[in-house]
């Protein structure tokens, strides 16, 4: 029989891709997605597909989720707010969007006993100092008022809840945590990195490296990324845990931004903006953020594939193909 896969914010970056690889095993999908911060243009090619049905509304509509709830063997729920840029320019409207959409959907498949796959954030393990950082260590979240925290705060509160469910009502869910996933469609203006560097560059503009630029982080491929949702997916010793998904490569950001302009072969310079400047003051950063990927190996026997030069370069291949909105044309 074929799978039945509901994808909430199957039209953002992820879920798009996750909408490709399991059209193309054969499966139904069924997307939501409010295009609050994902594109039509993700997912336009399946639109003819008659395993494939999108629905453009928000996964707060109740009667909607009544109804494509019961029909889905499973439901991977990606819909949220992403990112601490949006956090900073309109917090109550991301919090808010964050864990009700969370609770509702939840609690939906609770109702139907749909199992249920959360994608989470390596932003909930916060300040902590430790390397690289496994699944059971404690979170040190930054003060209340420092307003980045609000993103962690609340993709943890999605975190807990969801796993209320499986305490209380063996409810089957799976809880995954990314870290930096990069790739073909990731959104610039919403502050991600490798796209606002390679939009820079292709513009041959200053590329604006935040702080010192000698914090670190781990880029995973998308695709590497898709791998591992599928599997975790179908491993029943991954239900009711936590589970890291990301690349254990450490680059730092002055590297990458380097990279970059030279994979682009553009004429762009490095500009240092102060986090104050960037996000406004008092903005906690991390040095590094490295995940812990033995758990993913255990259940899944799971390793990142992709070259980070590789991604570079599709992602720069992906900025040039398609006509973004937030793509600023070099005129
Ligand atoms: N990209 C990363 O590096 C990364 C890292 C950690 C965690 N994540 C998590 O992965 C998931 C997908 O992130 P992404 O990078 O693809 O971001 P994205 O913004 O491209 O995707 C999120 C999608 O959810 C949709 N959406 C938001 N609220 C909705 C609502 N109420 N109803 C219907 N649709 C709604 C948006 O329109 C968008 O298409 C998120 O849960 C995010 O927290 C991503």
């Amino acid at each position: 029989m074929q799978k039945h896969f509901l994808i909430t914010g199957g039209a953002g970056f992820i879920g798009s891709h996750l909408v490709d690889s399991l059209l193309e095993q054969g499966s139904h999908v069924t997307v939501i997605d409010d295009l609050s911060t994902g594109r039509w243009e993700n997912i336009a090619r399946h639109e003819s597909n008659p395993n494939f049905k999108i629905l453009i509304a928000s996964v707060e509509e109740e009667r909607l989720m009544q109804e494509e709830i019961p029909r889905a063997h499973f439901v991977y729920h990606l819909a949220s707010a992403v990112g601490v840029k949006l956090i900073i320019e309109k917090p109550v409207e991301i919090i808010q969007r964050i864990v009700r959409t969370t609770d509702f959907v939840v609690e939906l498949c609770a109702k139907y006993r749909r199992p249920m796959l959360l994608t989470s954030t390596s932003e909930v393990y916060g300040k902590s100092e430790r390397t690289p950082f496994r699944e059971e260590d404690d979170v040190t979240l930054g003060a209340s008022c420092k307003r980045r925290w609000a993103y962690a705060a609340a993709k943890l509160l999605d975190e807990f809840l969801a796993l209320a469910h499986y305490y209380q009502s063996a409810l089957p869910i799976y809880i995954v945590r990314l870290f930096n996933t990069v790739g073909p469609r990731q959104a610039a203006q919403y502050g991600m990195v490798l796209p606002r560097f390679a939009d820079a560059a292709l513009a041959n503009r200053p590329v604006q490296v935040y702080g010192t630029g000698e914090q670190t982080r781990c880029f995973c491929s998308v695709f590497d990324v898709i791998k591992g949702l599928a599997a975790i997916r179908d491993s029943r010793e991954a239900i009711g845990k936590v589970v890291n998904l990301g690349s254990n490569k450490e680059v730092r950001i002055v590297d990458l931004a380097k990279r970059v302009i030279e994979l682009c072969g553009s004429s762009s310079k490095i500009e240092y903006v102060s986090y104050d400047d960037a996000y406004g003051t008092g903005f906690d950063d991390m040095q590094r953020r490295v995940p812990s990927t033995e758990l993913a190996k255990k259940l899944i026997d799971w390793n990142p594939q992709y070259h980070l030069d590789d991604v570079i370069l599709q992602v720069i291949e992906d900025r040039k193909s398609r006509d973004y909105m937030d793509f600023p044309k070099n005129s």
